[in-house]
C-alpha cells in the first residue's frame, strides 16, 4: 500500500524488499505516509535509520505498549547491538551506550531514576513559569524590534537551555559551553563525540564545585539525594537530563507554534485566534510527537513478539508517532482522545519521560509569552514550504520564519530568576546560591 500526502516526496525504497529509509528528506517531508506504508507490513516493520543500520519499528499501539512494559524480554542496554555498529555511525550519539538511566535496567535504573525524579520534583511550577517568562522576555526582546525572526533559532532552541543551566546552577561563563555541547551532539555525527565529551567536562566542573560549595540548585540536590550517586554517576545523570530535555522541548514548542500558525482552517497567523497553546500542544503530542521514533529496546534472547521472530540483541524502535495515529476505535476521534492522556508521546513503562509536567509547563509558558507579546505573528513562508530536520528520531521544523508588527518596547513581566526559584523549593541543602 502506498498512500502519501499529495505533493509529498515518495517513500525512499529501492526494491519492495528493502527496508524503508527514515533518515532522508522523503521521510522528513511525509512521515505519516511512511507510517501508513509501514503499518501495512504488520505491527513491526523493517526500517533503515542510517546507511547500513536497520531496525524493526513498532507501529502498532498495543505492541508498542507491550514492548515498553516488558522488562523480562527486553533490555535497554544497547552494548550487544552496538558491538556490530561502526563507531562513527550517525545514530550512536542518540542510541550509543552511556552509564545513565536511559541505558540501564532493573535496580541500577531504579536508583538513577529515583534521584532524577526527586530532583525534578523540586521544580516549583509557579517559579518555573516565572523563570520561563523571564527567559522568554529576554529572547523576544532580542528580535521584537525587527518585525521578523526565526522562532526555532531565536526562541525555541534557546529557551530550554537557558532554563536548564539556571536551574542546575551553571555559572554564566559556562552556560555557552553547555549550549554548544548539546547543539553539537544533535547537529553532526563527526562532532557529536567531541561535543558530548565537552559537555561532560563542563558538568564535571559543576559537580566538583557543588561538592565543595553546595548551593541551592538542582545539582546540589542531586548530589545530596539518598541514592548517594558518586561524582561520575551524578555527572552522567545531569548530562542526560539536559540533553534528553533540550531537543524534545524545543520541538514541542516549535511544532505547537507551527500548528497555531498554520492549523487547519486558519490563516497562517494568530489572527484567527481559534487554537490555544493548550490545544496546540495536545494536538502535537498526538499527531507529531517531538520524539517520533525512539524507545530503543533489545531482546535479551531469541524470541517471538506479536508474531514476529526476533534475534537476541537486535534493535527495536517504537514509533510513538505511528502508534498514536493508528486508527483504533475511539483513539483517533478528537472528542474521545482529549483528556484520555493515552498517547505515547512521553512513552510508557519504566523509562517513560520523568519530566512531563515541567516540560509541558515550559512549552505552554513559552508559547503564551510569545503569542501574547507578538500578537499578530504570522508565518513568513507558506507552511507547505517549511523544511523539516531530517533524521529518524525527531519531528522538528528546521526553521519557523515569522513576521509581526515591530515593537519598540516589550510590556514588563515578572522576571525573578530561577536561582531565586529553586531557593523557594524544598531544596534546603545548605550553602548560598551558587556557592
Ligand atoms: C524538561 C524537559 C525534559 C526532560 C528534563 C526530559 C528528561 C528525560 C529523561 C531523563 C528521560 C530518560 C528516562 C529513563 O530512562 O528512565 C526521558 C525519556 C523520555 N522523554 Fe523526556 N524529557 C523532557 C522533555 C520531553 C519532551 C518535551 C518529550 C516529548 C513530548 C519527552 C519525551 C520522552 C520520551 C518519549 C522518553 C523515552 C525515551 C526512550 O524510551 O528512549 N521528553 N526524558
Amino acid at each position: 500500500m502506498t498512500a502519501h500526502t499529495p505533493g509529498a516526496v515518495p517513500a525512499t525504497r529501492t526494491s519492495p524488499y528493502e527496508p524503508l529509509e527514515l533518515y532522508g528528506p522523503g521521510f522528513a517531508a511525509d512521515p505519516h505516509g511512511h507510517y501508513r506504508e509501514l503499518r501495512a507490513q504488520g505491527p513491526l516493520a523493517r526500517v533503515r535509520i542510517a546507511p547500513g543500520i536497520d531496525a524493526l519499528l513498532v507501529t502498532d499501539y498495543q505492541a508498542a505498549v507491550d514492548l515498553l512494559r516488558d522488562t523480562d524480554t527486553f533490555t535497554k542496554d544497547p552494548r550487544t547491538w552496538q558491538a556490530g555498529v561502526p563507531a562513527d555511525s550517525p545514530v550512536l550519539p542518540v542510541l550509543g551506550y552511556r552509564p545513565t538511566a536511559l541505558f540501564t535496567d532493573g535496580a541500577v535504573h531504579a536508583r538513577y531514576r529515583d534521584a532524577i525524579n526527586d530532583t525534578l520534583a523540586l521544580i516549583e511550577p509557579h517559579l518555573l513559569r516565572t523563570e520561563v517568562a523571564r527567559v522568554a522576555q529576554q529572547l523576544i526582546g532580542a528580535f521584537s524590534a525587527t518585525g521578523s525572526g526565526d522562532l526555532i533559532a531565536q526562541y525555541a532552541r534557546l529557551l530550554p537551555l537557558h532554563v536548564f543551566t539556571a536551574a542546575f546552577g551553571v555559572p554564566p561563563q559556562d552556560s555557552e559551553r553547555i549550549v554548544r555541547g548539546i547543539a553539537g551532539m544533535m547537529n553532526s555525527a563527526e562532532g557529536a563525540a567531541a561535543a558530548y565529551a565537552d559537555l561532560v567536562g563542563v558538568v564535571t566542573d559543576l559537580v566538583a564545585d557543588r561538592r565543595a560549595r553546595p548551593g541551592r540548585d538542582l545539582t546540589t540536590y542531586l548530589l545530596a539525594h539518598p541514592a548517594a550517586l558518586d561524582d561520575h554517576e551524578a555527572v552522567r545523570q545531569i548530562t542526560l537530563i539536559m540533553s534528553a530535555g533540550h531537543d524534545p522541548t524545543t520541538n514541542l514548542i516549535g511544532n505547537a507554534l507551527l500548528h497555531m500558525l498554520s492549523g487547519t482552517g486558519h490563516t497562517g497567523s494568530l489572527h484567527g485566534g481559534a487554537t490555544t497553546a493548550h490545544e496546540a500542544i495536545d494536538e502535537v503530542l498526538w499527531r507529531d510527537p517531538p520524539m517520533a521514533n525512539l524507545g530503543a529496546h533489545y531482546p535479551r534472547h531469541d524470541t517471538e513478539f506479536h508474531g514476529v521472530p526476533l534475534r537476541a540483541g537486535q534493535l527495536l524502535l517504537v514509533s510513538f508517532a505511528a502508534a498514536n495515529t493508528q486508527s483504533l476505535p475511539g483513539l483517533s476521534d478528537p472528542a474521545v482522545r482529549s483528556g484520555t492522556g493515552a498517547h505515547l508521546a512521553w512513552s510508557t513503562g519504566p523509562h517513560r519521560c520523568p519530566a512531563k509536567q515541567p516540560a509541558l509547563l515550559m512549552a505552554m509558558t513559552a508559547i503564551e509569552q510569545l503569542t501574547s507579546q507578538l500578537c499578530d505573528l504570522e508565518l513568513a513562508v507558506d507552511a507547505a514550504e517549511l523544511v523539516w530536520r531530517p533524521g529518524p528520531f525527531h519531528r522538528a521544523p528546521a526553521h519557523l520564519p515569522v513576521r509581526f508588527t515591530p515593537l519598540d518596547t516589550l510590556p514588563a513581566t515578572d522576571t525573578r530568576s530561577t536561582q531565586e526559584g529553586v531557593d523557594h523549593t524544598a531544596t534546603r541543602v545548605g550553602g548560598t546560591p551558587n556557592g
